[in-house]
This record gives structure tokens, sequence and C-alpha cells, in this order.
């Protein structure tokens, strides 16, 4: 299963594969998010989804619940479910 992302407001897109972390998905088709420990700790990838389900792998990751509950989303260590939307004003292709 594979899902399209889209990132705001660049318009940056890429694919993510079920059980692949977002930012490696976005690596892997030469798009650079912030990241500095990728392990759900730093929350320099931290980035907010607008539209769709992303789940985080990690039961407690460096985002609370009320953060959560507004679509913070910390990259490294989530996943998509759906289709969906990211806020990431940082994000940049390798191009
Ligand atoms: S890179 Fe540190 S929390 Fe994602």
């Amino acid at each position: 299963m594979s899902y399209s992302i889209v990132l705001q407001p660049s318009g940056l897109r890429f694919t993510a594969e079920a059980g692949q972390s977002l930012l490696r998905a976005a690596e892997d088709a030469g798009v650079v998010l912030p990241s500095s420990c990728r392990n759900g700790t730093c929350r320099t990838c931290l980035c907010q989804v607008r539209e769709g389900e992303v789940t985080h792998t990690l039961e407690w990751p460096g985002v609370t619940r009320e953060e959560r509950a507004e679509g913070w989303i910390l990259p490294c260590v989530a996943e998509a479910r759906s289709n969906a939307v990211i806020d990431a004003p940082l994000a940049a292709s390798f191009d």
C-alpha cells in the first residue's frame, strides 16, 4: 500500500509506503525535511497534518497529547495511513 503525500506551502510531493517513516519516504523521493535525532525525541522534524491520517510508530513520541490532537507529528517516527497534506514550511527539494 502506498500513499500520496503533499507538503505545504511548497507543493512538493512524494509517495510513502505503508511501514515506511514519512521522513524516509520524503528522502527517498529527493525531498529534504529538517531532522536530527530521527528517533522521535528532538522535535526538529515537527510538522502538522492538515488532511489525512498519519500515525506514530512509537507509543510516546515527543509530542503531547494536545499537540497530537492538533495534528502535530514527528515524521521521523510517523507513517501514513492515507493520502495526506502536511504543513512543512522548511521542506526543500534535493534538486
Ligand atoms: S528528527 Fe528528532 S524528532 Fe524527528
